[in-house]
């Protein structure tokens, strides 16, 4: 992990006359509708280092007690140096700050990364979304030659 990095991340709710970073959440997500669909009732978290924006992540609860991680991405350049666990413990605050009780997050049965990631930082799988890839996307997705078909669905209890 770069310390300094990590040091001088600030982690902001993104305002309502900001742009939303697409460039950003569409690394995470390619179905610019999906993302329109959770920012209706979501909210957006950024990640600055100085004035660039680095990283972000969408919040959005589901009923009472259950709130999900629809989306985080960081930056290409600025992956892999420990800023999306910061991201992820920072969401995890966010969550516990408004009582939920779930905190939930899913990805593709493809992203062996994100599925590492995710378990270290204390999500455990519970669930899995048949066939969501396949029919929730208009064009096929594939990760290092492996078809995206199902989603995992991993859980933290807050
Ligand atoms: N084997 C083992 N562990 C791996 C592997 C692998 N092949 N690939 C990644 N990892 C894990 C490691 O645990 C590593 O942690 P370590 O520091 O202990 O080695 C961790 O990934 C990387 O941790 P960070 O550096 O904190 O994460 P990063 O800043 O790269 O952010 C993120 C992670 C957000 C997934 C980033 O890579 C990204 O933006 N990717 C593109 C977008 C994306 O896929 N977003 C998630 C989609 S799912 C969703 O949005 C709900």
């Amino acid at each position: 992990m770069n310390v300094d990095l990590t040091e001088s991340l600030k982690i902001r709710q993104l305002s309502a006359e900001e742009e939303i970073p697409y460039h950003l959440l569409l690394l995470a997500d390619p179905s610019q509708k999906l993302i329109d669909d959770y920012l209706l009732s979501g909210e957006v978290y950024v990640a600055s280092l100085e004035e660039a924006i680095v990283g972000a992540y969408v919040l959005t609860p589901l009923n009472d007690d259950e709130i999900e991680i629809k989306n985080i991405a960081v930056e290409t350049e600025y992956q892999n140096k420990g800023l999306g666990s910061i991201l992820l413990d920072d969401a995890t605050l966010k969550a516990k700050e408004k009582s939920f009780k779930i905190l939930i997050i899913g990805t593709a049965d493809s992203s062996l990364g994100q599925l590492y990631l995710y378990q270290k930082q204390g999500f455990e799988i519970s669930g899995i979304k048949k066939d969501f890839f396949i029919e929730n996307y208009e064009e096929p997705i594939y990760e290092n030659g492996v078809l995206c078909r199902h989603m995992i669905v991993l859980t933290k209890h807050l």
